[in-house]
């Protein structure tokens, strides 16, 4: 089968973000870096992505203008990690742990009519300092992943994702749900300024999350900050 970014696969020894790089380009590219001086997270923050410690990619693609697309990737990189013998989950709306640590971060961006799809995740890393707590690599799980092989298996993943997109999203979804660990925890989330604490109830069918919150009132969210607090 023709991988529309396999044909396209610009490999950098440094660059600021790999997101930044991917969206200098007009048409459908991958583009992977070994190390990134600016790694761009969620909401303004920076993503540590060391010299040849992990997988740091970016897919442009101009077909599909979709926010979902994260949610979709997210099941993609998923399932992918799993068939290493990872126990990943997805925790809501884009990343992915292993026992309730961050192994990989999605950053969905648009532009210009182009998607930019970018992923990060931790192989090899042994110590990730202050942020031990909260970051895992394959590495530390005791998986040993070829970074080759798994970008051939991600551009693979991503390939055949827009190929199912829409009309596998029921199957999508389904697995998005079975494996969020978000759902049923107590959560923080940022309503108009205010943090408000509520319970994880479900995940709706453009895969945003729904809430109840204390009071019994029920919100939905379809991205922005969500803090796990623990188990209700
Ligand atoms: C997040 O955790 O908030 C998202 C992190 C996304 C990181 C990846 S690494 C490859 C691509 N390039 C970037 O600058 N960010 C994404």
């Amino acid at each position: 089968m023709e991988n529309i970014f396999k044909n396209n696969i610009i490999r950098l020894k440094e660059v600021d973000s790999t997101n930044l790089e991917a969206f200098r380009h007009a048409s459908t590219c991958a583009v992977v870096a070994d190390c990134q001086t600016a790694g761009k997270g969620r909401m303004g923050r920076t993503f540590v992505s060391e010299n040849n410690q992990g997988l740091w990619l970016s897919i442009l693609e101009t077909d599909i203008l979709s926010s979902e697309l994260t949610a979709w990737a997210g099941v993609v990189i998923c399932k992918i990690l799993r068939k290493h013998g990872l126990e990943a989950q997805i925790k809501w709306p884009n990343d992915i742990q292993v026992n309730g640590k961050k192994i990989c971060g999605i950053l969905c961006e648009m532009k210009n009519q182009a998607v930019v799809i970018g992923i990060g995740i931790n192989l090899y890393q042994e110590d990730f300092k202050d942020l031990n707590s909260i970051a895992t690599s394959a590495k530390l799980c005791n998986i040993f992943i070829d970074k080759e092989i798994l970008l051939s298996e991600v551009l693979d993943g991503l390939n055949q994702m827009l190929l199912d997109y829409p009309s596998k999203k029921e199957v999508y979804l389904q697995y998005f749900k079975e494996k969020c660990n978000t759902l049923n925890q107590e959560i923080a989330i940022q309503i108009e300024g205010d943090v408000k604490k509520g319970i994880a109830k479900d995940i709706d069918n453009n895969f945003r999350l729904i809430i109840e919150l204390s009071d019994g009132s029920i919100v939905t969210k379809d991205s922005g900050q969500c803090l796990t607090l623990g188990n209700p």
